[in-house]
């Protein structure tokens, strides 16, 4: 800070070119300073300097701008995305990249992404790769898996800005940047936080600072009049309608204030209203609540041990729900099997981490309340809102603001029924912002489990059996454990023929955060046991462990586990297939490089591989969505798309399957974003239903359009529609014929011509063993994994991964190479470092997610075997692409090491103990030619030492260099 300046002198910096003073308070941070002038391309993730997002200028160099004070302003040049994008040359060549390349997602980390990058391009402009990742390593980014941001860098100079548009009838398939990309890279897309009112009162909420408490409050009254400027203070009395919600309505148990005891660390009991600047100051250590500790049960083994003390009165021995599936006899399967294998696998917490954390706004407007806030379900927020608050469903506008990342946990309410009731019972608009601790504290997390599994197969090589044993800890509510529960039975066979199957799942409650949707629901824990005990079968059967997969893949005519034969689409043997070059390759490569003991120290090479499938859309439930189209009397074309938009690009692909199913160009249509009043229900974005579901309604609308258009100008289905000024001029064989929109009466819909369907994917319900069509739509995919081992510290590096995907039809490759590169990253995170420890490491500094400098190349091969159901063939992609990445890492370290990781993460710890358990640790000898996996042998290779018990492994000098190097370290560091 300045000597010179006082607590009320001016504070004044070169901001964007111009002059500005900021109000004297010489501890603001800068970050909030600017986004109080507007600049709100500034984004905060965390107050802490960990995620980067508000990285601005200063002097020239990147800095957080939540770590920096104005008083360290005063005097300098500060420099935002705003200001970049309109007067630097090299920012504005970064922002085509980044759309032509794909390279922004949700967005929300783009700004400080191009920030640092322009630094880096002002001083070095033509950088490497490794100073690319050296230059934005400071800047989290969770949607991306950073391929495509280091490839926009390095692609600069760029050319167009958006890339050309495809002529009619050729957009799906073509590579379009994102139509929304524009706003993301200039920082001018509004989130959560972005855009309240400026009168707008801020709300706080009190939390639970034990796993369970009771709780007594003291004197509400005296606490506002000795704290002037607060206006109210809500409590469950305050809930007008039901104190209770859930995405589930037979589940829905979650109170918004808790009654009497808390149940997890975090759950609300108050919230406090007030003027901003009054709750800036505010200490919430006044507020008056005694708190008393009661013992929790935090592990379903304490929950189940806790007998009568339930969590939930009518859950008995806490148990939320069960999920079976079973089909011919697994017992009899087991004992006829030549080979057995198995095991106990565990996964832990994992936080979603979205870098933009729950945000949003209400005010009332009448005797309807309106909710601009980051959501994945507008309409099921809706819904809740208006049970809470005690009023119809259409009293309840969600308008969803840009979403900063979601990948479940935003399609749980957050910050909606406090602002709802706040903003509804004080006439007022009320914002709220969670802070990056309440955010890790509060949200739902991916599900811990506990799964065994046992499986035979036959001397041949053909899968016999598989039983499966499920525990879920689901946390204090039930959120999405129902939907874990039974997806996990379904699909824990994975993507192959298993002709006797016995799977059983149960959710327990514990005194936890709750568990919910995240990425896959349940799925990638399940094939991190899978996975790994089909390649022990494999190696038991001295098969290679690709040509076992191939072996037993599900073809089109196989029944899965359910029952169902899949048909046209099941495209897991092409993806395998697909990887056979990258395997051969790869492999031989490891076998080289482990020959190569005397130069490689301790460093060994492995190789992994594993399948996926998964169903798109609600397991066995109706799962519709509905989509608009409509032609207003001035010739424009308005499709109403609903579907969220939360990175994986529905703004766009349901624009590219409209444009070709009404034959008109891409660049004709507008966009209704989601908003319940303007746009009707396209489901909630999650379980990779969007582009099946959504985009087959929107296929079916335009059709309809397409349909009504042609029978008004009396014209054939060959014919081609040009929207005009006021007019659709339809020709057909050297023939126009003009519709005059004006002439045309408005209908129901407000629009001159518009049609809107509704489709929901053909399943049917699953009987008590499991059996039926749970889902309409499978979505294939295999990942390969090259990895390195340091097997005296016991740290995994990636070194690269190969995916082949089969996504039915590609509507647009590069936004799938990003939904897949995204995934991978995340999966990458759920093998080796993601790990959440309820009450423990609540900020983006303890809980560690890949940087830049943990993910690896990339190699993308996109399938396209067409699914009957999905528009032009299509499959969902944003789940699939997660589940396969760990087990394939997992099984490259048993490759690595001949050692097996049964809990995840595979942090060093972990790696270390079982290489030491497995006597290979010390002066190991590499596997001979040919020889490709110390497991194939058992997993001791010849002429490896055995440490002596208690001896001191020698750690050759790491020398971690900035950030970025440490991250990596801590990432693996128990
Ligand atoms: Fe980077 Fe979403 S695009 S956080």
């Amino acid at each position: 800070m300045s000597a010179a300046l006082s607590s009320t002198s001016p504070i004044s910096c070169q901001l964007n070119g111009a002059r500005v003073t900021f109000p004297p308070d010489p501890s603001a941070r800068l970050s909030s300073a600017l986004r109080g002038l507007g600049l709100t391309g500034t984004k905060v993730g965390c107050d802490a300097g960990d995620c980067g997002a508000c990285t601005v200028l200063l002097d020239g160099a990147p800095i957080c701008a939540c770590l920096c004070s104005t008083a360290q302003a005063e005097g300098r040049d500060v420099r935002t995305i705003e200001g970049l994008t309109a007067t630097n040359p090299a920012a504005v060549q970064l922002q085509a990249a980044f759309l032509r390349h794909g390279a922004a997602q949700c967005g929300f980390c783009t700004p400080g992404m191009i920030v640092a990058a322009t630094a880096l391009l002002e001083r070095n402009s033509r950088p490497t790769e490794a100073e690319v990742s050296d230059a934005i390593g400071g800047v989290l980014c969770r949607c991306t898996g950073y391929r495509k941001i280091v490839a926009a860098i390095l692609d600069v100079p760029a050319t167009a800005f958006d890339g050309p548009q495809p002529p009619s009838g050729t957009a799906i398939g073509a590579r379009i940047a994102r139509l929304d990309g524009r706003r993301k890279v200039t920082g001018a897309d509004s989130y959560g936080d972005d855009g309240a009112p400026a009168d707008a009162l801020v709300l706080k909420v009190v939390r639970s600072p034990h796993h369970r408490a009771a709780f007594a409050f003291g004197d509400i009254g005296a606490f506002l009049t000795a704290h002037p400027g607060l206006i109210a203070v809500l409590m469950a009395p305050d809930v007008t309608g039901v104190n209770r919600f859930g995405v589930i309505a037979p589940f829905a148990d979650q109170p918004v204030f808790a009654e009497r005891e808390t149940r997890f660390k975090g759950e609300a009991v108050a919230a406090i209203v007030g003027e901003a600047e009054a709750m800036a100051a505010l200490d919430l250590s006044a507020f008056p609540v005694a708190w008393t500790e009661l013992r929790p049960a935090l592990s379903p083994d304490e929950a189940r041990a806790m007998g009568a003390s339930r969590l939930h009165e009518s859950r008995p021995d806490n148990v939320l729900v069960r999920g079976r599936v079973a089909r011919g006899d697994v017992e009899a399967g087991l004992a006829a099997a030549a080979v057995r294998a198995e095991g106990l696998f565990e996964t832990g917490f994992v936080e979603h981490a979205p870098i933009e954390p729950e945000a949003g706004w209400a005010r009332r407007v009448g005797d309807r309340i309106e909710i601009h806030a980051c959501t994945q379900a507008p309409y099921m927020d809706r819904d809740d809102v208006a049970a809470i608050l005690g009023i119809a469903p259409e009293a309840v506008r969600i308008v969803p603001t840009a979403v900063g990342g979601g990948f479940g946990t935003k399609l749980d309410l957050s910050v909606q029924p406090f602002l709802a009731l706040a903003a509804w019972r004080l006439g007022r608009p009320v914002r709220m912002t969670y802070s990056r601790r309440e955010s890790i504290m509060t949200t739902t997390k991916r599900h811990p489990a506990r799964i065994r599994m046992r499986a035979g197969a036959a001397s041949d090589g053909r899968l016999l059996a598989l039983d499966v044993e499920a525990e879920f800890n689901t946390g204090a509510y039930a959120s999405w454990g129902p939907t874990v529960a039974n997806r996990v039975p379904v699909h824990a066979s994975g993507p192959y023929l298993v002709p006797n199957y016995r799977a059983r799942s149960v959710a327990v409650h514990t005194h936890v955060v709750p568990a919910g949707a995240f990425r896959g629901f349940g799925v990638p824990q399940a094939a991190v046991a899978q996975e790994q005990i089909y390649d022990e079968l494999a190696a038991a059967l001295g098969m290679d462990a690709l040509d076992f997969r191939i072996l037993n893949a599900l073809g089109p005519d196989d029944p899965t586990v359910t029952g169902q034969i899949l048909g046209p689409g099941t495209g897991i043997r092409a993806c395998f297939e697909a990887l056979r070059p990258a395997w051969t390759r790869a492999r031989a490569e490891a076998a080289a490089f482990n020959r190569g003991r005397a130069a490689n120290g301790h460093l060994r090479r492995g190789v992994g591989i594993a399948g996926m499938w998964y169903g798109c859309g609600n397991t066995s439930m109706s799962n519709p969505s509905t989509m608009r189209i409509g032609i207003t009397h001035d010739g424009r074309i308005v499709l109403h798309q609903g579907a969220v938009d939360i990175g994986q690009g529905s703004n766009t692909i349901i624009p590219q399957i409209a444009a070709d199913a009404l034959g008109v160009p891409l660049g004709a249509l507008d966009l209704a974003p989601p908003d319940t009043d303007l746009t009707p229900d396209a489901g909630k974005t999650s379980a990779s239903r969007q582009t099946v579901v959504s985009g087959k309604a929107t296929e079916l609308a335009c059709r309809a359009l397409r349909a009504a258009i042609l029978r008004m100008a009396n014209a054939g289905s060959d014919a081609t529609i040009r929207p005009a000024p006021g007019e659709l001029r339809v020709d057909e064989a050297g023939h126009r014929r003009l519709i005059r929109l004006a002439d045309l009466p408005l209908d129901e819909r407000g629009y001159a011509i518009s049609a809107e369907e509704t489709f929901d994917p053909p399943t049917t319900p699953l009987d008590e063993d499991g059996q039926g069509h749970p889902y309409a739509v499978y979505g294939f995919g295999a990942h390969l994994a090259e990895i390195e081992v340091d097997l005296a510290l016991g740290t995994v590096k990636v070194l690269h991964v190969t995916a082949a995907h089969d996504v039915g039809r590609a509507i647009n490759p590069t936004l799938l190479e990003g939904q897949i590169e995204g995934g991978i990253a995340q999966g990458l995170g759920l093998a080796l470092m993601e790990e959440f420890h309820p009450g423990r490491g609540e900020n983006l500094h303890d809980y560690l997610i890949p940087t830049v400098g943990d993910v690896p190349p990339i190699t993308t091969i996109l399938i396209e075997d067409p699914n009957p159901v999905g528009p032009s063939g299509a499959k969902g992609i944003g789940e699939q692409a997660l589940i396969p990445t760990a087990p394939a890492i997992l099984n490259a370290i048993h490759h690595a090491t001949g050692t097996r990781i049964r809990r995840v993460p595979a942090t060093p710890d972990r790696v270390l103990a079982a290489i030491r358990e497995a006597h290979l640790a010390a002066d190991p000898s590499p596997p001979g030619e040919g020889e490709s996996a110390p497991a194939d042998r058992g997993g001791v290779l010849p002429g490896w030492g055995c440490p002596h018990p208690g001896s001191t492994l020698r750690v050759d000098s790491p020398s971690p260099i900035g950030r970025d190097r440490d991250r990596t370290d801590q990432g693996q560091r128990p």
